[in-house]
């Protein structure tokens, strides 16, 4: 493992994802005891071992919030890819928080978004965890999309469907929007803790770290964020 700072953002590279998710369990533990009440949590491949350590600790967060960054938009919650699915299989059937919010893909647009900023303002995010795109998108806030957003509709690019369709029986099935956070939203947690794995998340991690910061490449307004830790492993940290 090592360190490494990239101006106001903090760079651990570990050896792979299982030394990954240790070492982000370190950092949720560390905001845990120092009084963090708001997590903002994200899906898919990449925070999976950070929430097999946080269902094998004994951290209690039955009086902390939890707020997700997205859903898929036409997914009922009891949808097997939804993201309501996947939290209550990696997490919160083992570690239930008093309260946890994920947007509602089946709700209409105007209300859902509403809501769920109102629920981002009453409840200012301690730490945000965050996985990356291959087109380092952050959430779903995909490339071009403005960096004042708050929570939106955002039409998935053909990069991202083929990314994730992994998960689905057919391309097809892969819904073609979904309810993310907004840039502005991911911005205004205390603390940021983004992690990826992987050859493909290379380029997207170099971007992130030394490229300018534009709309073009959504993780490199991180850049702006004064506590950022991103980790990495060899292979995501090949290009930097
Ligand atoms: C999805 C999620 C993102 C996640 C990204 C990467 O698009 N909306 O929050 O970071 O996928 O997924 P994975 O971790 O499986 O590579």
């Amino acid at each position: 493992m090592s360190f490494e700072a990239f101006d106001n953002i903090r760079v651990i590279k570990v050896k792979d994802k299982r030394e990954g998710g240790e070492k982000a369990f370190e950092i949720v533990k560390e905001a845990h005891e120092s009084g963090a009440v708001v997590f903002g949590l994200a899906t898919g491949s990449t925070p999976e071992t950070l929430y097999r350590e946080i269902r094998k600790s004994d951290l209690d967060f039955s009086d902390k919030t939890a707020i997700n960054l997205d859903e898929y938009v036409g997914l009922s919650p009891k949808h097997p890819q939804s993201y309501h699915v996947f939290m209550d299989e990696h997490l919160f059937s083992v570690k239930p928080f008093k309260v946890s919010f994920i947007p509602n893909g089946m709700e209409d647009e105007e209300i859902e978004i509403a809501r769920y900023n109102q629920v981002i303002r009453e409840h200012p995010i301690d730490l945000q965890i965050l996985g990356i795109g291959t087109n380092a998108h952050i959430g779903f806030n995909e490339p071009g999309t403005s960096f004042d957003t708050h929570t939106h509709k955002v039409k998935l690019t053909q990069e991202t469907v083929d990314a994730n369709k992994r998960y689905f029986e057919s391309e097809t099935d892969v819904p073609g929007y979904a309810y993310s956070m907004g840039i502005q939203s991911i911005l205004s947690a205390k603390k940021i803790l983004l992690m990826a794995y992987g050859e493909n998340k290379a380029e997207a991690i170099e971007q992130t770290l030394r490229g300018p910061v534009t709309e073009d490449v959504p993780s490199s307004i991180l850049q702006t964020h004064p506590d950022v830790v991103i980790i990495i492993d060899e292979a995501a940290a090949s290009r930097v």
